[in-house]
């Protein structure tokens, strides 16, 4: 068998020999996996006895295919961080297998490929169209590549609905128990996203305010600059709800919301994390325009380029949103009253993910006088690209104070690329490989996770339909549809836009 790793003292993790690949010959495996098993490879996380097999249609030959992986190291690896001794031990590993789901000799030839190896394990990434999770599946089994040791990964989007999702689960299951599945979302790959568990969890100073008592408002916002380029055809009729709200963003609202897990293991932070999603109050036809504002971009500039529109590049008109801004809450005890504003568009002016945490006010406030008065504290965490954290605090600025303590806002910033500089940032798919290998599920969503942010997105997609709402165009490399300041606005908040 593989390697064995002891976590903690009672946590004992099989590490795998074999990882499939299916989808091999696509972007996100060129763009992503393949770097990332390589700078595993480089640092010596992958054991000798490790194969990597590439599984797809194309008819290509072992050696056609270590080029082509090649290629992609080549161009998708920082200059500097390839070795030409780590890279041919790399390829070495490497063997490829044309499998079409819809011949099951292609399965027996992959079954054959692995050969004796099954027993110390294999794990199966499925980098494919979600319509190819379930015959994937059904194909392995056939040629008996289910069972103990095996494990299986898939990619977003598990479904488009939750009876969609629920058909996926249901197949995936008649090939592997849940604790054998691994649905990626890579979001919780990110450093950052995994040090929201530490900032809570690891500080005594945020917990006792980190609720309805302490907490005004929440803002999510995860903003691209990119638009659609080539991805079209699978972006339309998808939009921003379920690409991006249904996984990323409610698996950060789940990290932010959860209740303390008794302890840094998957079922204890999943089963918080499903408690939180499925404290969502839906939206119905009532509030769909009071709490969700859907937009798509029209031509504009960003980066000082000029971009065509959503539309344009599409060649047709359409409804699918490419911005969302939707405001939250959660029916909990903790959450009461809370309202969690998410946020995320394609062309907006800037790449930036970030949560604000906003404060309620002091109750009562002893100093009058001159020059603004309290503002409530403000924790603004950045996930990327600028890693950091800020929080807001009151001080006194300095003078004899004649006229009344004067006032000033200022920020206890802490900038985690400058505190780690020198510290090369991994890719999120390096951590979640890894974890594959060794059979950590904590990092990967689980079924009833995925379940119940779907029941929440169908609430909103329903609501959009009854209440006929549509999408409000905004220009390219602007913070989306006015709509959206109003949302918030009518609140009492605003956005907040800082530049990074
Ligand atoms: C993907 C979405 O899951 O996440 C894309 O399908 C989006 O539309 C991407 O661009 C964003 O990921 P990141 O890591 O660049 O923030």
């Amino acid at each position: 068998m593989g390697t064995v790793r002891e976590i903690g003292s009672f946590e004992l993790l099989q590490s795998f020999a074999t990882i499939v690949i299916f989808g091999a010959t696509g972007d996100l495996a060129q763009r992503m996996l393949f770097p990332s098993l390589y700078n595993l490879d480089a640092d010596g996380l992958l054991g000798t006895e490790v194969r990597i097999h590439g599984a797809a249609r194309s008819k290509l030959d072992d050696a056609a295919f270590r080029d082509q992986v090649a290629a992609a190291l080549d161009s998708h690896l920082p200059e500097g961080q390839l070795d030409a001794t780590v890279k041919a031990r790399f390829l070495d590993r490497l063997g490829y297998c044309t499998v079409d789901v819809d011949t099951p000799a292609d399965f027996e030839c992959l079954a054959a490929k692995i050969g004796p190896a099954k027993g110390a394990g294999v794990a199966f990434y499925l980098s494919t169209p979600p319509s190819l999770f379930a015959p994937v599946v059904a194909g392995l089994k056939a040629v008996g590549l289910t069972g103990p040791a095996t494990r299986v990964a898939m990619e977003k989007p598990i479904g488009h609905d939750l009876p969609s999702s629920r058909e996926v689960n249901a197949a995936v299951a008649h090939g592997f128990d849940e604790d054998q599945v691994f649905r990626v979302d890579h979001y919780l790959g990110k450093e950052t996203v995994q040090n929201l568990l530490v900032l809570r969890f690891g500080n005594m100073l945020f917990e006792p305010l980190w609720n309805s008592q302490g907490i005004e408002h929440v803002q999510i916002t995860v903003a691209e600059t990119v638009g659609l380029e080539g991805r079209v055809s699978y972006y339309d009729g998808v939009g921003s709800l379920s690409d991006m709200v249904q996984n990323h963003m409610l698996q950060l609202l789940a990290l932010v919301a959860m209740e303390p897990p008794a302890s840094y293991t998957a079922t204890a932070v999943r089963d918080e994390k499903v408690k939180v999603l499925r404290s969502l109050r839906p939206l119905d036809a009532a509030t769909a325009n009071t709490h969700s504002v859907k937009g798509q971009y029209r031509s504009g500039a960003v980066d000082g380029k000029p971009v065509a529109g959503y539309a344009d590049e599409l060649g047709k008109a359409s409804d699918t949103e490419t911005f969302v801004a939707v405001k939250a809450h959660l029916d909990n005890w903790r959450w009461k009253g809370v309202p969690f504003y998410l946020r995320t568009g394609k062309r907006l002016p800037m790449r930036h993910s970030e949560i604000l945490i906003q404060f309620k006010p002091v109750p009562h406030s002893i100093f009058s006088g001159r020059g603004p008065g309290l503002e409530a504290n403000c924790l603004l965490i950045r996930l990327q690209p600028n890693e950091g954290m800020s929080l807001s605090i009151m001080t006194k600025e300095p003078g004899l104070d004649r006229g009344g303590v004067a006032l000033r806002e200022v920020e206890l910033d802490v900038s985690l690329t400058a505190a780690f500089a020198g510290q090369r940032r991994r890719i999120a798919y390096e951590r979640l490989l890894l974890d594959l290998m060794e059979g950590d599920t904590t990092l990967f969503v689980r079924a009833d996770e995925i379940e119940a942010a779907w029941t929440w997105v169908d609430s909103i997609h329903d609501a959009w339909t009854s209440a006929g709402v549509i999408v409000k165009p905004y220009t390219a490399g602007t913070w989306g549809p006015s709509a959206s300041m109003g949302m918030i606005e009518r609140d009492g908040a605003s956005w907040h836009e800082g530049a990074q």
